[in-house]
């Protein structure tokens, strides 16, 4: 009787168990697919926006063309107004191309395109332009080849955008003097490789393997979700069968994309 009793406990205490890590495993789907669901909202939002600012930024340029050509039909020439009506067109023009670069990062279209990883590169960086500045963070973009490639553009552009942030933090976080991002692009065999490497520091062991699973986080709460490398990670392996790696250098640490040779 005695021993039943034991067993039936045992038993319970096994299907409780069971039925936290089940439930724990459906919470967890529920918050990646949460923040996915987010990143799709804002991708909505900013289709919005730019299907609303499209018009007026192009009626601001066809005004500036009209005041333009209305001066020199009067043969006005004035170099200051005439650099200031440049200005004006090239801002619009900025406008509008900053528009739309955060409307395909957030496009989950999942569509294959064939495109140069520099550029790819290249429209990350201006993405997170204005917070690299703010915090004198250099990024150098070495290239040895010119690789193209074809795949998902804004996905891959997704997990830069993941490493950039999180090598600029490491940086800021840590107050490190002359913060360098050094990006390197090459080919070497069948394999396209994108490096991302800085000078914060480092990772330390402990922590160095679980930097890749779902909510590991060291920072605050309001800071970190934890999910970056977790989704680059599968974002890199699973949807484009490539490998997500991270190296320790002198001065900090390296992400290594690897990628396989794939043309259309
Ligand atoms: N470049 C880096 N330098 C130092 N630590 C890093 C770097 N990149 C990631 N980490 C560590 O890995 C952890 C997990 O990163 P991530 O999955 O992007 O989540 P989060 O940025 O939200 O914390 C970070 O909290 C940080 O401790
Ligand atoms: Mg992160």
């Amino acid at each position: 009787m005695i021993y039943r009793s034991f067993r039936i406990n045992k038993l319970n205490q096994e299907m409780q168990y069971k039925l936290k890590e089940e439930l724990k495993k459906f919470s967890d789907k529920d918050k990646i697919l949460f923040h996915k669901n987010k990143l799709d909202a804002m991708g909505e939002m900013l289709e919005n926006i730019a299907h609303q600012w499209r018009q007026p930024l192009s009626q601001i340029n066809s005004s500036v063309l009209l005041i333009d050509d209305t001066l020199h039909e009067m043969n006005f020439r004035n170099i200051d107004v005439e650099e200031r009506l440049l200005e004006i067109e090239s801002l619009t023009k900025y406008l509008s191309n900053t528009i739309n670069d955060f409307k395909d990062f957030f496009a989950h279209d999942k569509i294959k395109n064939s495109f140069l990883l520099r550029e790819m590169i290249e429209k990350s960086i201006y993405i997170v332009k204005g917070s690299l500045k703010k915090n004198n963070v250099e990024v150098i973009v070495n290239i040895e080849q010119d690789c193209r490639y074809y795949g998902y553009e804004s996905e891959l552009q997704q997990v830069v955008l993941v490493l950039l942030n999180n090598s600029k933090e490491a940086l800021v976080n840590r107050s490190i003097k002359d913060p360098i991002i050094n990006i390197y692009i090459k080919q070497e065999d069948e394999f396209y490789k994108i490096k991302i490497c800085d000078n914060a520091g480092g990772i330390i062991k402990s922590i160095r393997e679980k930097i890749f699973e779902p909510y590991f986080t060291t920072k605050h709460k309001s800071k970190g979700t934890g999910l970056g490398l977790y989704m680059s990670k599968k974002i890199i392996e699973e949807s484009m069968d490539g490998e997500l790696n991270m190296n320790t250098h002198k001065l900090g640490v390296c992400f290594e994309i690897k990628l396989k040779v794939v043309n259309e």
